[in-house]
């Protein structure tokens, strides 16, 4: 196809907003999927993604549309929709001309969308504005399209009205993005170089690459080049996916579709970077290619240390389709065996634990979440911490934390709270706008280390669940921070480690003091729990001694029942953890690390 025929778009929108329906009714008008095959979201592939109804990895779909007696190809390039995935989603504007801003027309627009949008407006994208649900009785147009105008600078009439759901507007969607986005624009004689948006791996085919020719053009059987590492495949396949994957005669200026090499795991086909043919090469890769870099970090332990294995390789599987999850083995003494691991985001986090939960039937127990800390020492090494069980113990300078910029998009009623919440994890205010009447868009910079730890929570309760939040990375401060320990009869327990801010390590360690004396059995002995930063103890509770003497309940006499009851006991004692000479039921420590 000539580029001036080719339209590339992408969908910006909230979780639920109706993207999946939209997409789907889309689908099926151009025709490329018929009423009777449309399965419900036909882009959303992965169980998780439609059960917690969240989009995750995305991919292109090929749509012809005729207008004015002119057949174009529609590309419609899937974007994640979480604040996790960023980079993807940056990736994923990068390789089209325009994007529909899809906002329920009951809900108005929310911080994600907004953030997404400002990104797509920095890559000059042709904004859409797309006014959903308007079927729906609480839906609210005119209001929203106002909320919308403002925003982009366009007339309120300029947004359409649509519903996914009865295809009302659909139709004059479709036109409206041959009308307003540009065609793409490459040179066709240059050396091939094609983005790579999106690669997923398949169990039959391997890794499948999603890619946005820029410039040249690529043909099956060639030898192409990743421009990050230099590393060449031979092209097994090429095509487009239209819904179903179709192999072509190639791919050329502004076209988006697919390559297969038959490489196995996603790392090496990473999404932003440049593929080129290996005979000619390009001689400069397109720009804005970054390495996935894990940003939160948790300890991962079977429940069953019998499990370890299958944790492995249950890892080992997922990491073929997650090009960000990153692990290392990681001994604990209340935990036992288990993985480090390293994650984009929460939601990573929690969608992967879920996975693991699912797909491999295992029963986890995670650590409270860390971020990276530079820690200078008073010599002047470096050290990076991602574990508080690794911070170092000499003479420190100064410990630098990362810091988020954060957008929370609430109704004006909530100012008060959500200032609240923000101040209290040591927020600095960075401004505020009215975006209608009642709604307000508050720009704070936090510590991410306090986002980790609760906070969506805490703003979803504080607003009744109006409010909406959106962060990206804002470089590190240096902050006063440091490392609380537990300490069992004097030993320490090293999952519940944690560095916190000087201000709250007192706060931190009464309360998980407190946790474990009540989830602790007593032992036949007082045993002490303290929290400690470096040798000074900040806080005590104490278990107290009890005597359980099981022979006592024997009046004398059988020995062989006596046997059996010592033998019943040490049965028992397998479930233990010993913490110096402390016994734990294992059941405590997930308790303590799973109850807030
Ligand atoms: P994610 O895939 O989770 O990002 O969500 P999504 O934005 O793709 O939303 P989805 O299409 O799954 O729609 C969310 C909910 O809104 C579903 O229950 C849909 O049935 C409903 N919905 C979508 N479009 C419309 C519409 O035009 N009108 C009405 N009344 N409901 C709609």
């Amino acid at each position: 196809t000539s580029p001036e025929l080719i339209r590339n778009f992408c969908i910006i929108a909230h979780i639920d907003h109706g993207k999946s329906t939209l997409a789907d009714r889309m689908l099926q008008m151009t025709g490329v999927v018929e009423n009777r095959d449309m399965r419900a979201q036909y882009l959303d592939r992965m169980d998780i993604e439609r059960e917690r109804g969240i989009t995750i990895k995305s991919q292109a779909v090929r749509m012809p549309w005729e207008h004015e007696d002119t057949p174009y190809a529609l590309n419609m390039i899937d974007t994640p929709g979480h604040v996790d995935f960023s980079y993807e989603v940056s990736r994923s504007l990068a390789a089209c001309e325009g994007a529909l801003l899809l906002v329920d027309s009951a809900q108005g627009i929310e911080a994600q969308t907004l953030a997404n949008l400002y990104l797509a407006m920095e890559n000059d994208l042709t904004i859409i504005p797309v006014l959903n649900k308007i079927d729906l009785p609480a839906a609210q147009p005119e209001k929203y399209a106002e909320e919308l105008a403002n925003l982009i600078g366009c007339e309120p009439e300029d947004c359409l009205l649509v519903s996914g759901k009865t295809g009302e507007g659909v139709e004059e969607v479709l036109d409206r993005i041959i009308t307003d986005i540009p065609a793409p624009v490459g040179d066709a004689d240059a050396p091939a170089r094609a983005m790579i948006f999106d690669s997923v791996y398949d169990t039959y085919r391997g890794v499948v690459t999603y890619v946005r020719v820029i410039d040249g053009s690529l043909s099956p059987r060639e030898k192409i080049e990743m421009m990050s590492t230099g590393t060449t495949h031979e092209l097994l396949e090429i095509g487009a996916s239209m819904p179903e994957p179709k192999a072509t005669k190639g791919l050329g200026v502004g076209e988006v579709g697919y390559l297969i090499t038959g490489v196995k795991d996603v790392r090496l086909s990473k999404v932003g970077d440049t593929v080129t043919a290996a005979a000619g090469p390009a001689t400069e890769a397109l720009g804005g290619y970054r390495e996935p870099k894990p940003m939160v970090f948790s300890g991962l332990f079977p429940i069953d240390g019998s499990d370890y294995p299958v944790l492995r390789d249950a890892l080992d599987k997922l990491k073929l389709n997650d090009a960000s999850l990153a692990y290392e083995p990681e001994t604990s003494t209340a935990l036992g065996f288990g993985f480090r691991c390293g994650f984009l985001g929460l939601l990573h986090l929690e969608v992967l634990r879920d996975r693991l939960e699912r797909e491999f039937d295992l029963d986890l127990i995670s650590t409270a979440p860390s971020v990276i800390y530079d820690v200078t020492m008073e010599d002047g090494s470096e050290t990076v911490v991602t574990n508080p069980s690794e911070y170092p113990t000499g003479k420190i300078k100064e410990v630098r934390e990362p810091m988020v910029q954060a957008t929370i998009l609430t109704p004006s009623d909530y100012i008060g709270a959500v200032m609240e919440l923000c101040q209290d994890r040591r927020g600095k205010l960075q401004g505020m706008d009215y975006l209608s009447s009642d709604r307000v868009e508050i720009r704070y910079r936090l510590p991410l280390a306090e986002i980790v730890f609760d906070f969506f929570d805490q703003l979803k309760s504080r607003t009744k669940g109006y409010a909406s939040l959106d962060y990206s990375d804002d470089g590190q401060d240096a902050s006063d921070l440091v490392k609380v320990d537990i300490l069992l009869h004097g030993d320490q327990v090293d999952a519940f480690s944690a560095i916190v801010h000087r201000d709250n390590a007192y706060s931190y360690g009464v309360a998980m003091a407190g946790k474990l004396r009540k989830l602790i059995p007593r032992q036949q002995f007082e045993v002490p729990i303290q929290a400690a930063i470096g040798s000074r103890i900040i806080a005590r509770e104490t278990i107290r001694a009890i005597r359980k003497d099981v022979l006592s309940k024997c009046y004398g006499g059988d020995i062989s029942r006596k046997r059996k009851l010592l033998e019943k006991q040490k049965e028992g004692k397998k479930r233990m953890k010993m913490v110096g000479t402390v016994e734990v039921p294992q059941e405590a420590f997930i308790a303590a690390l799973s109850s807030d």
